[in-house]
């Protein structure tokens, strides 16, 4: 069994150091892609503070994300590409780091709770596979540590999954 260690660090990227020994830990063995998205929304919601939301988005066609694994209240199921910030962040395929979603044109609420979000595309040899969506209560709550820890995350996630050509 996997048990998550409570992370001590106390700088933020000390912290997503360990999150991410923690996370190659947890998806060693494993290639399947939705039992992966599964068992990262889960960690990164038990160890990263203040968050409402943690979930995957995946690219199902060309156009439109369709919600994968999340941890969370239930959210919207399809954003289309360049709507919200998930859209946006597909659209222009780099990490959207919002500090109040309130000034976010087109932010899509799934959670009213919800204050700040970052969102980080899942990049493969140059396609871009779905995001990666945290969302959070506090205002300003992430920042470019956060943002780096998190695409290093992403990165592992989709290098340990297994995608279908296509
Ligand atoms: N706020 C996102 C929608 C997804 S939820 O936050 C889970 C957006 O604007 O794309």
């Amino acid at each position: 069994m996997f048990a998550a260690t409570a992370i001590r660090q106390t700088d933020k990227p000390g912290f997503y150091r360990e999150l991410a020994l923690q996370l190659e830990g947890l998806l060693a063995g494993e290639s399947d892609p939705i039992a992966n998205a599964a068992n990262t929304s889960a960690l990164i919601f038990e160890q990263v503070p203040d968050l409402n939301w943690a979930g995957f988005y995946f690219l199902k066609s060309p156009d439109e994300l369709v919600v994968g694994p999340f941890q969370g209240r239930p959210a919207c199921v399809r954003i289309k590409v360049g709507r919200g910030v998930c859209g946006t962040a597909v659209e222009r395929r780099a990490s959207q780091l919002v500090e109040d979603v309130h000034a976010f044109p087109g932010h899509i609420a799934c959670d009213s709770a919800s204050r700040s979000e970052l969102v980080v595309p899942l990049m493969k040899e140059g396609k871009v596979l779905g995001v990666l969506d945290l969302d959070s209560p506090r205002l300003a709550r992430f920042d470019a540590d956060d943002q780096a820890g998190l695409e290093r995350i992403a990165a592992l996630y989709v290098a340990a999954s297994a995608w279908p050509e296509g």
